[in-house]
């Protein structure tokens, strides 16, 4: 049975990336016989030029359709002027909430050839290859009710409402530790349990689950040893799991431990596997156009693409193989170069990547 990709290129560098991504997935599409067939739609920035909106009823329907997504990226000074409903980033909200994204991947890798970008020390790092998974649409940031009210007296007290469900709570569990099930078979849930009501449900939650998955070791920390953890000692962890606050904290930390932005793919995730793949970084437009971004992080969200929504490891594991292979080669874009690294535009980077697959 074919499945459906559908590329959302967006602003800034994404046309750019997404080209070269797109390149690649051609090429696994052939010789993994995947029968992939592919689709594309304006979002953000892109979208408001060519209709008004930055998620058009047309690409949310194609969206809704496809087995999955992947983003470039979108916004720019060209639309920071608009009122916030009809912003770029609009585009990208509707499609996660509309779609029920609620499984946010994160991976820090760092490969060996680029430990000296990280500011920690090379052997602290050295092939670190975590996953962090973030619950990305309860907790804190969305919980009711919320706002600044004024209190007898005049003083002003600013309020949110920390809630999570049973459901919520299961239902990201069960992306975690399916997730550790494909790597190492260990998970670290991080939670305030000890002065958080929330994670105490939390935690008992991830103890009931993880009967269901024998083969994964769970443990839990604490979020504030678990940020202290992630400096000191990063390669102790496989996967970790944690709420949309915390996830949002230590997945920015986990990143820089890589120190390469252009280096780091993510997914979002709902119930029925679907997904949403981009690159962390944002549209860059301030090389936008001139072909030297790195389309790496781009080529390894097509990776986790096929890994997580379309049932392809082997041409998934075939594409981190190559990137590999390419920085091996010493080819490096301008925001991961190096003494000895051989500079190359985005075209250059993603045919090598076509010529090492
Ligand atoms: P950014 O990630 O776009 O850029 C930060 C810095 O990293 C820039 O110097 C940029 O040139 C560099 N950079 C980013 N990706 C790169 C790549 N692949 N290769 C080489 N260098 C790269 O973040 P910034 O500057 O804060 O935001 C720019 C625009 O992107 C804004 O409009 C922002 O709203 C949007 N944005 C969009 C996101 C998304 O679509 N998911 C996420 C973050 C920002
Ligand atoms: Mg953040």
């Amino acid at each position: 049975m074919s499945k459906s990709v559908l590329l959302l290129p967006g602003d800034g560098i994404g046309p750019e990336i997404v080209a070269e991504a797109e390149k690649v997935l051609h090429k696994v599409n052939e010789q993994f016989d995947l029968g992939l067939v592919f689709d594309s739609a304006h979002v953000g920035g892109a979208a408001i030029d060519a209709t008004g909106v930055p998620l058009p009823d047309d690409t949310l329907d194609k969206a809704r359709k496809a087995d999955a997504i992947l983003l470039g990226a979108v916004g720019g000074p060209k639309w920071d002027g608009l009122e916030m409903a009809i912003r770029p980033e609009k585009g990208l909200l509707g499609l996660r909430s509309n779609l029920e994204l609620f499984g946010n991947l994160r991976p820090a890798i760092l490969y060996p050839q680029l430990a000296s970008a990280s500011s920690l020390k090379p052997e602290v790092v050295s092939g670190l290859d975590i996953l962090i998974v973030r619950e990305l649409t309860g907790g804190i940031y969305f919980g009711q009710p919320r706002g600044v009210r004024e209190l007898e007296g005049g003083e002003r007290q600013g309020y949110n409402t920390y809630v999570y469900s049973e459901s919520e709570i299961r239902r990201i569990g069960r992306v975690a530790f399916e997730a550790a099930q494909q790597r190492n078979k260990k998970l670290c849930s991080v939670d305030k349990a000890n002065v958080l009501e929330v994670t105490v449900l939390w935690r008992e939650i991830m103890e009931e689950l993880s009967k269901d998955y024998p083969d994964v070791e769970l443990s839990h920390m604490y979020v504030d040893n678990a940020a202290m953890q992630l400096v000191r000692a990063p390669k102790q962890f496989d996967v970790i799991v944690t709420g949309n606050m915390f996830g949002d904290i230590l997945s920015d930390e986990a990143a820089m431990l890589t120190g390469s932005i252009g280096m780091l793919p993510s997914a979002s995730l709902n119930s029925d596997k679907q997904g949403m793949y981009e690159p962390c970084h944002g549209s860059a437009p301030d090389i936008a156009g001139q072909g030297i971004a790195n389309p790496l992080a781009t080529i390894l969200s097509a990776a986790m693409m096929l890994r997580y929504s379309l049932q392809a490891e082997d041409a998934a594991q075939a594409i981190e193989a190559a990137v590999s292979k390419v920085l091996d080669q010493g080819l490096r874009t301008a925001d991961i170069m190096s003494d000895d690294g051989r500079k190359v535009t985005t075209r250059e980077m993603g045919e090598a990547v076509l010529a090492a697959l």
